[in-house]
């Protein structure tokens, strides 16, 4: 089903149209957004996210502040979370009695930039109905493609003889199919990049790498390590490169995206638009999940919206978004940089500026200069898959 172009409404595209195998899982190409719909004209939204490493995802959840335990999460593994303030189907009130608990509590999980879908499962019906995606009109639509796939019979064996009888059982059964499938198809979690063979004992790194790998970890410098954890977990599972948390980066606003063409569109994430049920909770705009850094270098487009080109821009702009902002933002007309001008002045103060490498003022050093940026690029290329070891 992954690779079947035929559940699509324009009948020429699949999953791995957007999610490419040879790529991570993610385009081969340098868009910013991909083309999807009926026509395969409609530009996307946002990235294309590698589908690598999402394994241990927990399910989204509001939870008490505190260090995830990535030992206790994964699709694989249904997550438990401490306890849940969103009970499925249900939004909160803006102000409502718990807004100040909510405050204090640290959203976790999900899938999209902006876990809009709680679970791999939940994720799967998300771009085969998007219109600008694989563009089915409706369920009885899908289904109708389902019946008709050379696998329907198989579908049946496994799921049994009603699974293709009512939308409602052929959905819910395919996007199973499709979660299980990218849950456990090791192609989806080899664990063997050049830092993986390091942490086995079975490569080395070179000094080079090495000198990245210490600034991705040094708080008053890359602190990279805050989010994208670079250790294994108490259980000695691999680094995810995620804490699977939320945070406001303020990437520069992508003008190119059709949506930005109207200069009140904003794309905040978890507060909506796109995501509906926390719309109205202010604390929660501009924040987007923190993607795992495992194969970051065969990306060609970084952050939410695409908006950086290149890996060691992506870097470069960590450690510059404070200290040269007019580097990254417009000037407006009277000659002041647009400061964060992809979220709208009144979600600013959500911004991330109070760790490294974001606690530093306009024209400080930046907390990495150019050489250091090379040695966390030449690190984050030991992520990539498929290394082969001397022996
Ligand atoms: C037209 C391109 C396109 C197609 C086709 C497509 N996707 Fe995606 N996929 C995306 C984009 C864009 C996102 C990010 C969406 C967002 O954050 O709102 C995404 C996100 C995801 C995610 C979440 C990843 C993460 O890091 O949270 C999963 C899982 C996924 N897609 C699976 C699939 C599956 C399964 C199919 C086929 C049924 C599919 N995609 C088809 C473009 C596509
Ligand atoms: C405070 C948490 C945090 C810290 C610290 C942090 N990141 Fe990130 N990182 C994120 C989040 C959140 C995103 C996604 C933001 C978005 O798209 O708007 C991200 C995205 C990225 C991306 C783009 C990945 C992609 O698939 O598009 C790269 C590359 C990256 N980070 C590298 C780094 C490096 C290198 C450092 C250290 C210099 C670092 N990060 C420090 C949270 C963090």
């Amino acid at each position: 089903m992954f690779f079947d172009a035929s559940l699509s409404g324009s009948g020429r595209m699949s999953c791995v149209t957007c999610h490419n195998p040879a790529n991570a899982y993610a385009p081969a190409n340098a868009l910013a957004v991909q083309l999807g719909g009926p026509e395969l004209n409609q530009p996307g939204a946002r990235a294309v996210p590698s589908l690598t490493y999402l394994e241990r995802t927990p399910k989204f959840v509001i939870r008490p502040d505190g260090k995830f335990d990535p030992d206790d999460g994964g699709v694989a593994k249904a997550a438990r979370p401490v306890f849940s303030l969103l009970p499925d189907g249900k939004t909160w009130p803006a102000n409502g009695p718990n807004s100040a608990k909510l405050a204090q509590l640290v959203p976790e999980g999900g899938m999209d930039w902006d876990a809009r879908a709680a679970t791999l499962p939940e994720q799967a019906g998300g771009p085969l109905f998007d219109p600008r995606e694989m563009a089915n009109r409706d369920g009885p639509a899908l289904l109708a493609r389902l019946r008709a796939a050379p696998y329907a019979n198989e579908f049946i064996a496994v799921f049994g003889q009603e699974a293709l009888r009512s939308p409602d059982s052929g959905l819910a059964n395919a996007y199973l199919a499709l979660a299980r499938f990218q849950a456990e198809d090791r192609s989806f979690h080899a664990y063997d990049s050049k830092f993986d063979y390091y942490l086995a004992g079975r490569a080395q790194l070179s000094a080079q790498e090495l000198r990245g790998l210490k600034l991705f970890d040094d708080p008053k410098k890359g602190n990279c390590a805050a989010c994208h954890l670079d250790r294994p977990t108490k259980n000695r599972m691999a680094p995810a490169f995620t804490d699977y948390e939320f945070e406001a980066l303020a990437a520069p606003r992508n003008r190119d995206l059709v949506a930005n063409r109207d200069p009140a569109f904003f794309d905040e994430g978890l507060c909506g638009p796109a995501r509906k049920d926390m719309a109205g909770q202010q604390q929660y705009c501009g924040l987007f999940k923190t993607p795992t850094l495992r194969n970051v270098a065969t990306r060609q487009v970084f952050f939410h919206n695409g908006a950086i080109h290149s890996l060691e821009d992506a870097v470069r702009f960590y450690v510059e978004r404070e200290t040269r902002p007019e580097k990254w933002y417009p000037r407006q007309a009277d000659g002041t940089v647009e400061m964060y001008d992809d979220l709208p002045p009144a979600h600013h103060t959500n911004v991330d500026v109070g760790d490294a490498p974001f606690n530093r003022h306009r024209g400080d050093e930046p907390a990495l200069n150019d050489q250091e940026i090379e040695d966390v690029v030449a690190f984050l290329k030991t992520l990539t898959d498929g290394y082969l070891p001397a022996s």
